[in-house]
């Protein structure tokens, strides 16, 4: 029979135990991250994979790249036209209106697969990983204090090196309006050197040209007007006080080119980029979005969020060590002594911070041991049929080549480990 294999831009992740494989990285940075989303007390939504098409078109904009080019939609069997979300804060505000909870504050986080149908490259899928936050119900100021400090920390936590947070300001709606006329004045002239993508930019959402990759029309832009000659004073002392507040804990630099790839941002934006990323640079991206919930038939609802791609962020983790301790237990007795299997049983009881893998297959001690260096293992417990015949067992310190193992009664193996 034939195999039959992922899609193209699809992987697999799985945790081999191997800390230098993406997939580990991917599930320990998930955890982390998860934990840093509550010590903010944010709580989590979960909302379905699947969507009406209709949310993603009002909220990323028919103009956008995602609408246009990627989104995973189709006909269900009642007809009705659904895509796969490309993006969690579409839905997330989605959920928030119809519980009715749109009138009041809140900090929410989710995490989970979106899906763009680009071409895939190292960093791009098809299918990928984002962990969000959305601040529902503040005007522009605190919320943005406090989601670039959740950026730094992040950053911080896990000793990202080579990073940048870039801020930009996009302005209120006239301001806004007033900048994209000017650019669209001052390229006009120029039409005949823009490529076809540019060129709908310019009638459809002029301020995603700054975004263009065409290098003719970035040698263009050099002498574009610039938003920083726009907006109201108080966004550019927003900037500053951003970046004067966080320069010692993380790099920010204000970037007036900055744009990002959906429709719904106003006001304060930015992105974490990395130089070890290549390519695709950028890890993280948000801003503020406050006419999303008007625009999706909820009150108004002043609202900033940000999304991490968990794949482009673990990829840059390089002195990951797992945040619990590995222990592995081998016997070598008889599969069927079931004796060791209750002290396992018991230790686990003790001090559920341990990560005990419990190695099942028969076996030399060569072997099993092997194994336990493989997955990391700080420590081995090893009960063989005297050790079981003595009550006893032999803790093998792993990390420690130069320490001698040690023999220990059951009772002082359980002390050993509830104190770890
Ligand atoms: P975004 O910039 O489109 O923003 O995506 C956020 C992050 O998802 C990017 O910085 C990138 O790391 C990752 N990402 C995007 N596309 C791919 C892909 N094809 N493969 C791998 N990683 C990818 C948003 O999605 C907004 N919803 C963020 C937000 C939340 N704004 C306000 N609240």
């Amino acid at each position: 029979m034939d195999k039959i294999h992922s899609l193209t831009g699809m992987l697999d992740h799985y945790d081999d135990g191997d800390i230098d494989n993406i997939s580990v990285k991917i599930f320990e940075t998930e955890k982390r991250i998860k934990k840093i989303f509550s010590s903010y007390k944010y709580s989590e939504i979960r909302t379905p994979a699947l969507e009406d098409t209709n949310l993603f078109i009002r909220s990323a904009g028919d103009s956008s790249d995602i609408v246009n080019k990627e989104i995973y939609s189709f006909d269900d069997r009642n007809n009705k036209n659904i895509a796969l979300r490309p993006e969690g804060t579409a839905s997330a505000i989605r959920a928030i209106i119809e519980k009715k909870l749109d009138q009041s504050t809140h900090k929410i986080w989710y995490m989970g697969p979106m899906w763009r149908y680009e071409r895939p490259q190292k960093g791009r899928y098809r299918q990928f990983y984002q962990a969000g936050v959305e601040i529902l119900g503040y005007e522009e100021g605190a919320a943005e204090f406090e989601i670039i400090s959740m950026v730094c920390s992040i950053i911080k936590e896990f000793n990202l090196k080579n990073c940048t947070v870039k801020i930009n300001h996009l302005g209120n709606q006239d301001s806004k309006k007033s900048f994209c006329d000017a650019l669209v004045s001052y390229l006009e002239p120029f039409k005949d050197k823009l490529d076809e993508k540019d060129i709908s930019r310019l009638s459809k959402n002029p301020l995603r040209i700054l975004d263009s990759k065409n290098k003719e029309t970035q040698s263009l832009l050099l002498n574009a007007p610039s938003i920083k000659d726009f907006i109201e004073p108080s966004a550019l002392t927003l900037l500053n006080k951003i970046q004067n507040e966080y320069k010692d804990i993380c790099n920010i630099e204000v970037d007036y080119t900055l744009v990002r790839g959906l429709d719904y941002y106003s006001g304060f934006v930015f992105e974490a980029l990395s130089s070890d990323l290549g390519a695709q640079d950028s890890f993280l991206g948000g801003g503020r979005y406050d006419n999303l919930s008007s625009k999706l038939g909820g009150k108004s609802l002043p609202s900033i969020g940000m999304a991490i791609g968990i794949e482009r962020f673990a990829s840059l983790i390089s002195d990951f060590t797992p945040s619990n301790k590995i222990i592995s237990f081998i016997t070598l007795t008889s599969n069927l002594e079931s004796k060791p299997y209750k002290i396992a049983h018991q230790l686990r009881s003790l001090n559920s911070d341990i990560i005990l893998d419990l190695q099942l297959s028969e076996g030399s001690l060569k072997s099993k041991l092997r194994k336990a260096n493989k997955n990391n293992s700080d420590y081995a417990i090893i009960i063989g049929e005297e050790e079981l015949r003595e009550g006893t067992a032999i803790i093998k310190f792993l990390d420690d080549e130069l320490k001698d193992q040690e023999t220990v009664s059951i009772s002082d193996l359980y002390s050993f480990y509830k104190a770890l």
